[in-house]
């Protein structure tokens, strides 16, 4: 079971990979006019004031269509965002994770609690987020910012990969999201959340 649900994550991620070039091709200002609707709840530009709506302004493109992809394909689910990708054609989630990667991201929260900031920081470093994420958190290729990202998101995220309810292309995130302790998720999404 552990093998097949492998060898099915390794055909995806190819599958994923396969595409990266033609993500490239992307329009932002023709993605603009198309994202136009996406900003009642995403916010101006992509930059979220509500708590379980992403951001999505600065995130990596790849990262962006590839989550867009994976709402279109039922492998994502949620009750709000779901009905959104139904049908949703490849060029559009291009150009417009073309246009969100080029906006400014949203400004840092304040800081929520300073000691759980403080054990965030920790956890991180124990567990090489960054590694991946990168030292900003700005994230590359396939893998999100984080950085100022809606703190209730976050711990909402980190719970769903944990669970398994948050399925992600390659199992990265399943792997290192197990380890992680209910507190360490609430600290984790402090930490980052306030991350300059
Ligand atoms: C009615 C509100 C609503 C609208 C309109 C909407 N979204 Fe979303 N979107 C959400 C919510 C809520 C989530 C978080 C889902 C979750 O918790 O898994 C989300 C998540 C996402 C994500 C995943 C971000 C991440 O960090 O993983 C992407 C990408 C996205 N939306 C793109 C879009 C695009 C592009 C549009 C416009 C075509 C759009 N959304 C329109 C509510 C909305
Ligand atoms: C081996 C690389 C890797 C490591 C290490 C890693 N991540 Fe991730 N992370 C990813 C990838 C890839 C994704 C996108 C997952 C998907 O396909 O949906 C992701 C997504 C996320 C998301 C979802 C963001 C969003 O906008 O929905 C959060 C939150 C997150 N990671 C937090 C963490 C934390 C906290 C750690 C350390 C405990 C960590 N990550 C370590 C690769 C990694």
């Amino acid at each position: 079971m552990t093998f097949y649900r492998g060898a099915i994550a390794a055909a995806l991620a190819l599958q994923f990979i396969a595409v990266g070039p033609a993500a490239l091709a992307a329009d932002a200002a023709s993605g603009k006019n198309k994202a136009q609707t996406c900003l009642a709840c995403h916010g101006e530009g992509g930059r979220s004031v509500n708590p379980f709506v992403p951001s999505l302004a600065g995130q990596p493109p790849l990262y962006v269509y590839y989550q867009l992809l994976q709402f279109r394909d039922e492998r994502r689910k949620n009750p709000i965002m779901s009905p959104v990708a139904v049908g949703m054609k490849d060029a559009d989630m291009r150009d417009m994770a073309a246009y969100f990667a080029q906006e400014k991201p949203a400004p840092v929260s304040p800081a929520s609690n300073p000691e759980l900031v403080k054990a965030g920081e920790k956890i991180a470093q124990v567990f090489h987020c960054a590694s991946c994420h990168m030292p900003d958190y700005s994230g590359q290729n396939h893998i999100a910012r984080l950085a100022g990202q809606q703190r209730d998101y976050l711990a909402l995220q980190l719970r769903g990969f944990k669970t398994g309810s948050r399925p992600d292309i390659d199992g990265t995130m399943a792997s290192a999201a197990q380890p992680l302790s209910d507190q360490d998720i609430d600290s984790m999404a402090g930490y980052l959340s306030s991350f300059e």
